[in-house]
């Protein structure tokens, strides 16, 4: 069969369920993404992906067979909320919608950046019922991310946050594994794909910033406000997020050193264009006098650099070591699915210990 040469087929013996806990798009475009790619996963990992509650604001509905999540996702779409749906329970309770058997809850609320609710009261009590947390919030990670590991190492469970800290690119999982036993001195990274298209598509055909912000809407990357983007408020939410998760747990978001590129001086970007660099929206952690400093802001990579190609929604990090030297990563397009697949990625994880999938 086409695209199954060389490859052991296998029965999906290993059953992985899954609730999706706010169904807005990322919930919606989750339930789409595991529907197409549940015959691949089943086929390769030999795991049965079953979607078996989904949760929003007015209701749920489960099934311990298994929701049609490409239907639901159309519903969603369609601006319908789950309380329409008939067979849907017209309240919200945690414990109901874990009452069929979760082993992953994954948790796309909307973000409060002051106190991570609601998304932290549910990772927590999911936590603490035994199942695995896949977070698309980034209230939770920025607010809690080590603690929530914590409480999920005791239980047993995981805390799965790459959806919030670049998505398609990997950053905490390279960290972590491949620089283990080094000490990480310094974080420097493009971690916002809108900004950074809306900088290489000023550059490249000289269009406005308010025509390139527009573009980043329409192409579905920038965020409903997109002044959280350009003023740079997801690069420092996400890069606090792998700070407290890798250099120090008291960095917080408010001690951030921010400039978004809404600040940028036309003579400022034709100076740069002019002398061969290229205008990148950096996020840097150092680590420094036993804490971190983290700062955000436009900054001009010369053509040597490593960024200096990381054009368009791409993104990049670059981790700087005392005993591993120095490591970069570029890629991870911000896009329509690279969440839904990032979400997916942490889900799949939680079956796999020391890079040995079982199932
Ligand atoms: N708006 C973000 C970006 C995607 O442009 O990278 C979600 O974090």
């Amino acid at each position: 069969m086409a695209g199954t040469r060389g490859l052991a087929r296998l029965t999906p013996v290993d059953l992985l369920r899954f609730a999706i806990v706010g169904f807005g798009n990322v919930g919606a475009a989750l339930a789409r993404h595991v529907h197409e790619r549940s015959e691949r996963v089943g086929r390769r990992y030999g795991i049965d992906l079953r979607l078996v509650a989904v949760a929003d604001s007015t209701g749920f509905l489960n099934d311990t067979a298994g929701l049609d999540g490409n239907e639901l996702a159309a519903w969603r779409e369609s601006g319908r909320r789950l309380a329409e749906r008939s067979g849907a329970h017209r309240h919200c309770q945690l414990e109901d919608v874990l009452a069929a058997g979760v082993d992953v809850v994954v948790i796309s609320l909307p973000t409060d950046r002051d106190t991570g609710k609601p998304g932290l009261n549910v990772a927590r009590a999911s936590i603490a019922a035994g199942a695995h947390v896949v977070l698309a919030d980034k209230g939770p990670a920025l607010l809690a991310l080590p603690e929530l590991e914590r409480e999920a190492a005791l239980r047993g469970v995981t805390v799965g946050a790459s959806a919030t800290v670049g998505a398609a690119l990997p950053t905490l999982s390279v960290a972590r594994r491949e620089l283990a036993g080094a000490e990480l001195l310094e974080i420097e990274a493009i971690l916002n794909g809108t900004s950074n298209l809306i900088l290489t598509s000023m550059r490249e055909r000289g269009i406005s910033f308010h025509e390139a912000v527009a573009e980043a809407q329409r192409a579905g990357i920038a965020e409903p406000d997109p002044s959280y983007d350009v003023q740079g408020w997801d690069t420092a939410v996400k890069l606090t997020i792998l700070t407290r998760a890798l250099i120090d747990e008291r960095a917080t978001l408010n001690l951030v050193g921010r400039t978004g590129i809404d600040e940028l001086e036309p003579d400022f970007v034709e100076w740069a264009h002019r002398t061969g660099g290229r205008i990148r929206l950096i996020g840097r952690a150092v680590r420094r006098n036993g804490g971190a400093v983290v700062t955000v802001a436009p900054e001009v990579v010369p053509p040597h650099n490593p960024f200096h190609l990381v054009d368009g929604a791409r993104k990049a990090i670059r981790f700087v070591t005392d005993d591993l030297g120095e490591l970069v990563v570029t890629g991870g397009a911000s896009g329509r699915r690279d969440v839904a697949a990032a979400l997916l990625r942490d889900m799949l994880a939680t079956k796999c210990q020391s890079g040995v999938w079982k199932g």
